[in-house]
């Protein structure tokens, strides 16, 4: 799929691996739109207001993006920590629902209204590629570590879901991969301690640093060229795996 003179829809597009996915979509040519619930898009790109767990609110952000869509990169996501059970009592089960909501159900919303737009797109280039979907997935979903019940639901079905939607929608030329980032520096664990980081990237083989927003940005342009990357996931981590625990999960 060639970005230039496409469409692109990114979800979260205002921050981090999104806001970097989305320059480098702009820098291609494409015309890039960040559904976003705060922020500010990256110059260039439009930015609509929109809570991608909030069905109504996806529906009325995707009416709104003109003509024919032809990438979508569902980058939206927060975190969350919390065991599910301990001896104090249950496992918080409504913080576990809201990562879901935004992480799993928030890219469900978001492809079942991108992804019909795409069917209707008129086919193009040799193979007659209607679009392609790009999840942000991530280590979790293989290797979720103790305390991250709510996070690896989310991320673990965003990965399964990367081949479903595949055999989904393959019949209409619409392509769907996934991306699995290790440690990523970007706002969303801006906050996090330093020791707590450098216990993290301890496990990386090598190179032994975080990623950075742009390498994933490169990946989905990578994704873009390539048709015949379908239905996988990408793992983008240095060869980290990560351990049951680290010195901070929760207890
Ligand atoms: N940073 C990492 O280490 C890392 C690793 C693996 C996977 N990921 C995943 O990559 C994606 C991007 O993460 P990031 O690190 O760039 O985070 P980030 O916090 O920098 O960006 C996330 C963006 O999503 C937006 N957002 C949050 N909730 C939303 C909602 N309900 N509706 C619409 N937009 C919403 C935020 O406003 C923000 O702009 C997330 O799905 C995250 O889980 C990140």
């Amino acid at each position: 799929m060639d970005p230039k003179g496409a469409t692109a829809i990114v979800t979260g597009g205002n921050s981090g691996l999104g806001e970097a996915t989305a320059r480098s979509l702009l820098a291609a040519g494409a015309n890039v739109y960040s559904l976003d619930i705060g922020g500010e898009a990256p110059e260039g790109a439009t930015h609509i207001v929109c809570d991608v767990s909030d069905p109504a609110s996806v529906k009325a952000a995707v009416a709104q993006v003109e003509g024919p869509v032809h990438i979508l990169v569902n980058s939206a996501g927060i975190g969350g920590m919390g065991q599910i059970a301990t001896a104090e009592g249950p496992g918080d089960v409504a913080a576990i629902r809201k990562v879901v909501e935004v992480n799993l159900l928030g890219a469900i919303n978001v492809t079942a209204e991108v992804a019909h737009r795409m069917i209707g797109n008129d086919p193009v280039g040799e193979d007659g590629e209607r679009g392609v979907v790009v999840n942000a997935c991530s280590i979790a979903s293989f290797e979720g570590q103790e305390g991250m019940t709510a996070y690896t639901a989310a991320k673990a079905g965003l990965a399964g879901l990367t081949l479903v939607w595949t055999r989904d929608l393959g019949k209409h030329g619409i392509r769907c991969m996934g991306i699995a980032p290790g440690f990523m520096a970007t706002p969303m664990v801006a906050f996090l301690p330093e020791a707590f980081v450098a216990e993290l990237l301890k496990d990386a083989e090598f190179p032994k640093r975080a990623g950075t927003a742009t390498e994933f940005a490169k990946i989905v342009m990578t994704i873009l060229e390539n048709p015949l990357l379908n239905g996988d996931v990408i793992r983008l981590d240095a060869g980290t795996r990560p351990p049951a625990r680290t010195e901070w999960s929760v207890g």
